[in-house]
């Protein structure tokens, strides 16, 4: 099983444990995080399950951003080069467990 935490805008965190290879999106909806609709499940195509990687965790994502993340990201509200990702491009693997990511102001939502 692979720990997750979401920090929300207010400090509050959720964590939640889900088995390896889960998708970060999967581990949002299983914790009911209303920051992540998910709208297009997974498909790479809503951006709506937009987050912030931890910086200490991003040089260890085992899958970089691809052009069509990158695209769909830079249009989003709140982009940050450089931490903002797709949570359903990111796949669990124990080298990410206790991954911790932040979410969005609701106000981008
Ligand atoms: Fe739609 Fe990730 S769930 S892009």
């Amino acid at each position: 099983m692979i720990k997750v935490n979401f920090i929300r805008t207010n400090n509050e965190k959720v964590q939640v444990e889900v088995p390896e290879n889960w998708t970060l999106m999967e581990a949002a909806k299983k914790a009911e995080i209303k920051e992540i609709p998910a709208d297009c499940g997974g498909s790479c195509s809503c951006a709506t399950c937009h987050i912030y990687v931890g910086n200490a965790w991003v040089d260890k994502l085992p899958i970089k951003q691809n052009s069509l993340e990158q695209s769909l990201l830079e249009y989003e509200p709140g982009y940050k080069e450089g931490i903002s990702r797709l949570s359903c491009q990111i796949q669990l693997t124990k080298e990410l467990d206790n991954l911790t990511v932040s979410l969005r102001d609701n106000e981008l939502l």
